[in-house]
């Protein structure tokens, strides 16, 4: 399975920051934002990972993350050239998917929670082994600025709207995604939306109808956290920052995951550390790892 993480976007709820900076750039408590979702295409093992921004940011983004030798992984870049949907990443990404399944991840979305790890693996199992796709849906209560399921009775998954203005559940879909290698095929067939864009959720109902769509639930003490607007960035950073404090370990710590999952040495990780100085996350890993 290789992942394709977006890093695109006007992040225009953050006007004026993001005028002279990539939302996904910006600092949740003491990392960039991309930080967050590439952690998660880590600890779910994909290493081959393709990262989409704009033409005036994806530098930076090679600037910061390189080639992810640092964390023995390989990333690509790719420029999107307009805010057209996220659909359209797994078009630009076809080369570099060639057969394989995929785990999108949009590169504001933060995940923290239990069993984080079961539930990646198991939505990897179902893109590859049993050719479906899995969605994860969390309880909110603006259920109408996400795509939203909708269900029956039963509490089968019937339909996933994009952003209802009366939402029939509270149920929003999460940025993160897992198709078998047939989501190249269904995003190039799908219309482009009112709003100018090809929409995940136009992919996910195709699933659906196929019957081919998990839709996972992340229970109660299951953190999704938006990072869109002012207030739900100092949020996202505050909870970070008390989870952080409280366990004396990092989230998202990248060359911890690495080390843990044994793609680079205790000395790769201190020489990381030792350049970034002291700054908390330089001698978090100095002191970890020594
Ligand atoms: C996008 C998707 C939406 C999903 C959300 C998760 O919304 O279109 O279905 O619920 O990400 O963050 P956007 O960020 O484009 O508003």
């Amino acid at each position: 399975m290789k992942g394709i993480l977006l890093a695109g976007g006007k992040g225009t709820r953050l006007f004026p920051i993001t005028h002279g900076v990539s939302k996904q750039l910006l600092p949740i408590y003491d990392k960039p934002m991309v930080y967050y979702p590439l952690s998660v295409l880590m600890l779910a093992e994909i290493r081959n990972i393709l990262i989409i921004s704009t033409p005036e940011d994806l530098s930076l983004y090679k600037r910061l993350l390189g080639d992810g030798t640092q964390w023995g992984i390989s990333l690509q870049y790719a420029i999107q050239k307009k805010p057209q949907g996220l659909a359209q990443g797994f078009i630009l990404g076809k080369e570099f998917l060639g057969s394989s399944s995929v785990c999108m991840i949009l590169g504001d979305n933060v995940f923290y929670g239990p069993n984080l790890e079961t539930h990646l693996f198991e939505a990897k199992q179902n893109a590859t082994s049993n050719n479906c796709a899995t969605v994860f849906g969390v309880r909110v209560n603006n259920p109408s600025q996400y795509g939203v399921v909708n269900f029956d009775q039963n509490n089968q998954a019937i339909s996933i709207v994009e952003k209802p203005p009366t939402p029939s559940s509270n149920m929003a879909v999460a940025g993160l995604y897992f198709y078998p290698n047939s989501v190249v095929d269904i995003a190039s067939r799908i219309p482009f939306s009112d709003r100018g864009e090809l929409e995940i959720t136009s992919v996910n109902q195709t699933y659906l109808i196929q019957k081919q769509l998990k839709v996972v639930r992340l229970g109660k003490g299951f953190a999704w956290l938006d990072t869109g607007s002012p207030e739900s960035l100092l949020e996202a950073s505050q909870f970070i920052s008390t989870i952080e404090k409280r366990q004396g370990l990092k989230v998202a710590c990248l060359e911890e995951i690495a080390y843990e999952k044994g793609w680079i040495t205790k000395t790769q990780v201190l020489m990381r550390g030792n350049a970034m100085g002291l700054t908390p996350y330089g001698r978090y890993l100095t002191q970890r790892f020594s």
